[in-house]
């Protein structure tokens, strides 16, 4: 679907649906399906990742990898409920190269990123959080539209255009890529310290 060809959608069924036949960017051409964004379509927090994985790819959910494990155990410890979140990408194909029979993650580029925009857009329209968790730098990209530290910015509210709030961290495949025990541990608290910020600031208790 080009640019030109987007009506204005008004159901995350119909954002599925265009976003499955979207062709903005060469990445629809290797990747198994388009993954949409998932959850409570009355969302109190939505949690924007990067892009799917090998298996969210196959299976065209998001978060269900080894990744989303590591989102779904920082979700609990936080006391957060998935079912209160709506969690999607800001890339919504799987960029990859392959080695062998291997499909090994790639990262979006900035002009995936921007041409990929309007679908995310669209969702946090669409449900309209309290919130937006930005986990990683492609997320604060797109959500931003523009490249900020994390670390700069981490853990704590930011008022975007449109009265959007958006709270930045790490993403969860960050943390599973630390090799020190010790380390990764300190990474997982701190991740769900952010997620616990975030609850506070869309005014329930966490
Ligand atoms: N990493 C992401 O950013 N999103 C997913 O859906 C899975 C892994």
């Amino acid at each position: 679907m080009s640019e030109e060809e987007i009506a204005p959608i008004r159901s995350l069924k119909a954002l599925r649906g265009a976003e499955d036949a979207c062709t903005r960017c060469p990445l629809y051409r290797n990747a198994t399906q388009a993954v949409p964004g998932i959850g409570a379509a009355r969302a109190s927090i939505m949690l924007v990742g990067e892009q799917p994985g090998d298996q969210e790819d196959q299976q065209g959910k998001p978060f269900v990898g080894p990744a989303g494990r590591v989102l779904a155990e920082a979700l609990e410890a936080a006391g957060i409920s998935r079912d209160e979140c709506f969690a999607t990408n800001a890339v919504k194909h799987f960029k990859f190269e392959t080695r062998g029979k291997r499909r090994l993650h790639k990262r979006p580029g900035a002009y995936e990123i921007d041409r990929c925009h309007i679908w995310l857009d669209t969702e946090i329209a669409l449900v309209r959080p309290k919130l937006i968790v930005a986990m990683g730098a492609t997320a604060v990209r797109s959500v931003c539209g523009k490249p900020l530290a994390i670390g700069k910015i981490r853990g704590h509210a930011i008022a975007l255009p449109d009265a959007r709030r958006m709270l930045a961290t790490v993403h969860p495949s960050y943390i599973l890529r630390i090799r020190d025990d010790d380390d990764r541990h300190a990474q997982f608290r701190a991740f769900v310290a952010d997620l616990k910020a975030g609850a506070r600031l869309t005014n329930r208790a966490a």
